[in-house]
């Protein structure tokens, strides 16, 4: 037996849908995608879903609307924070956009900002908090939004590892002024590849829509508030009113998208099952610190940080897992500052010592919508011999 770190949630009505597609011959973005836009927003009780190509996608086009906003668009050289740990597209587009980055440190239990040196960081010249609730694990919404408003910062949620995931009862990815999802193979849901853009604001939602699909005006409603229409319909169809990108999904992934999120409930109380028992067997362990749920959790995997009073080493918890073919990776992206391509980023550090801790001595393993109790048993079983 092995233990994965991913599984496919897809059977015969993901194939169903797909064929249906195949059947009708139209594979570019279409009336799936659009259902599903609309299906995705009233899910998270949310106004307004754009789909692009993938969460990083997502990031950048959400990055984008911000920059081409008519009133208070942030522009080039501005503070945003950041946490230490996420994935790295959620700093490329900032980065791209000529944001300069404030990066603070963790919390070593929840993953997530440590609140108080976030609070340290905002400055007079701060613009705008990153959320990014770790692997599932909800960010302290109630804290963050109150500073938020306190200091007139926009709030930017990237959603894209915790869909499902609920602080205070409201859903993660609903808090920000922009939320990002991702929809890849591993995650809650899955299109393939696939990501989502969420908010309440129309002007953003217009902005995303122009923005995803070369900038043009083709699918703005009557109406949209970030161009004025012309009477000359030759010039009319094809007008680029913002420099925009192609990330737009296919009627394949909207499609996939339609069939999953029905079962999205469901796929998440089995993610949460397997926590349970997962939380059960190491609890107590105190050689690991595992991750410490705030919320409720969407438990995309299973966080392990060698803790600094165990007499064993992470290589040597690496040798143990791969002896019973268990996978294992780094903490989404680990801290980024250790990666080489942070000499590009404008950027500075508050603190980041949590950041680094879980980077040289943390990794997961995986969680999946099925029951994994044979698995985190295994695990438990590689785990004795240390
Ligand atoms: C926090 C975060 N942001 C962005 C992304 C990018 O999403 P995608 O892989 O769909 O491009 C990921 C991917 O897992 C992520 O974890």
């Amino acid at each position: 037996m092995s233990y994965e770190l991913a599984y496919s949630t897809f059977g015969d009505e993901e194939k169903q849908a797909m064929y249906a597609v195949i059947e009708s011959d139209h594979f570019s973005m279409g009336k799936n995608v659009k259902k599903f836009e609309q299906q995705f927003a009233d899910f998270f009780g949310k106004e307004y879903a754009v789909m692009v190509n993938s969460g990083s996608s997502a990031n950048l086009i959400a990055v984008a609307t911000l920059f081409h906003r008519a009133k208070n668009a942030l522009k080039a050289g501005d503070e945003v924070i950041v946490p230490c740990i996420s994935w790295a597209t959620t700093f490329y587009p900032l980065h791209q956009y000529g944001l300069k980055l404030k990066f603070v440190d963790i919390d070593l239990k929840t993953l997530n900002y440590d609140i108080d040196e976030l609070k340290k960081a905002i400055s007079s010249e701060t613009k705008m908090i990153v959320t990014v609730s770790v692997l599932g694990n909800p960010c302290h919404f109630d804290e963050i939004t109150a500073l938020c408003e306190q200091h007139k910062l926009i709030l930017f949620d990237d959603n894209c590892e915790s869909m499902g995931a609920k602080y205070k009862g409201c859903y993660t990815g609903t808090s920000g002024l922009v939320n990002t999802f991702s929809t890849f193979f591993s995650h809650h849901i899955s299109t393939m590849e696939g990501g989502l853009v969420v908010t309440d604001d129309y002007e953003i939602y217009c902005l995303a829509k122009s923005l995803r699909n070369h900038g043009w005006t083709r699918d703005q409603d009557e109406g949209s508030p970030i161009y004025e229409k012309k009477d000359d319909d030759f010039f009319e169809a094809y007008r680029f009113i913002l420099p925009g990108y192609n990330v737009r999904p296919g009627e394949l992934q909207g499609a996939l998208g339609l069939t999953q999120i029905k079962k999205l409930p469901r796929l998440i109380e089995q993610r949460r099952k397997n926590a349970a028992y997962f939380v059960e067997k190491f609890k107590d362990d105190s050689r690991f610190i595992i991750q410490h749920e705030t919320g409720e959790s969407s438990w995309f995997s299973f966080t392990m940080i060698v803790a600094k009073s165990a007499n064993i080493t992470r290589q040597q918890v690496f040798a143990a897992l791969d002896k019973h073919e268990i996978k294992y990776r780094i903490i989404t992206g680990g801290n980024f500052l250790e990666h080489d391509v942070i000499k590009y980023i404008n950027h500075e550090v508050t603190k980041s010592d949590n950041a680094s801790y879980a980077h040289n001595n943390g990794f997961f393993v995986g969680n999946a919508p099925i029951d994994l109790t044979e698995s985190i048993d295994l695990l438990v079983e590689a785990l004795k011999i240390l």
